[in-house]
């Protein structure tokens, strides 16, 4: 796999929304949109809990770098006009198999926008063009009908259910399992 001599910042097809590497400037601000948008996250991510504190979050952004430097990890923050409004990663890439596992969020105020669908559609882009991967998966919690949409807008296809392979707080959820190929990609889709 090409491994990007520098992270960079990826535009999107909305003008003034933008994809910034993360770094450790931006524990704070991340902890705080964080936290802010607690009870809306908590739905469907099942850390959430897990950050308490603006370390827990540095913590995060730390561990991000160092696995970034090995290939394995890419986060983003999303921003709108330079403020950050959620995060995108792909948060596991596998260069042996030219693939890669998308994730992410918006703050609730963000969202009804189809800033996430462009933000996707552009993190897709640059796996395929830069990154050389073949393959790009994203896992859904059936239910998560806003995030399945997503999906569906960029022509992912949905390839099966993994039952109760999440724990969610206090229960299992099944993850839907949505992915795009080289092959299949269409630039500018959705
Ligand atoms: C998943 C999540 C990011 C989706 O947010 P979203 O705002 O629905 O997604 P988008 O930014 O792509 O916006 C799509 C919405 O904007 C609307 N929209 C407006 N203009 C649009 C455009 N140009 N293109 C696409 N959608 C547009 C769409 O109709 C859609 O609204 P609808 O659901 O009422 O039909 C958000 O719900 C979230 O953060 N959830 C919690 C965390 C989470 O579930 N993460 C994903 C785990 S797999």
């Amino acid at each position: 796999m090409l491994r990007p001599r520098l992270p960079r910042r990826l535009d999107t097809a909305i003008p003034d929304l933008e994809l910034v590497p993360l770094g450790e400037g931006d524990a704070e601000e991340l902890f705080a949109l964080t936290t802010a948008n607690r009870a809306h996250l908590r739905r469907w991510l099942p850390w959430i809990d897990d950050v308490r504190s603006v370390a827990d979050t540095a913590a995060h952004v730390r561990n991000g770098l160092e696995l970034r430097r090995l290939g394995l990890r890419m986060d983003y923050t999303v921003r709108l006009r330079g403020r950050m409004i959620g995060s995108i990663a792909y948060h596991l890439l596998q260069p042996a198999h030219r693939f890669g596992v998308i994730g992410y969020w918006l703050a609730l105020e963000a969202t009804g926008h189809g800033y996430m669908t462009a933000a996707v559609r552009r993190l897709v882009e640059h796996g395929f063009v830069d990154l050389a991967l073949n393959r790009i998966e994203l896992r859904v919690a059936v239910g998560n009908c806003a995030s399945q949409k997503i999906c569906a807008r960029l022509g992912f296809k949905e390839e099966g259910v993994l039952r109760e392979a999440e724990w969610l707080h206090d229960h299992f959820v099944d993850l839907r399992v949505n992915a795009l190929l080289r092959s299949e990609w269409v630039t500018g889709n959705g």
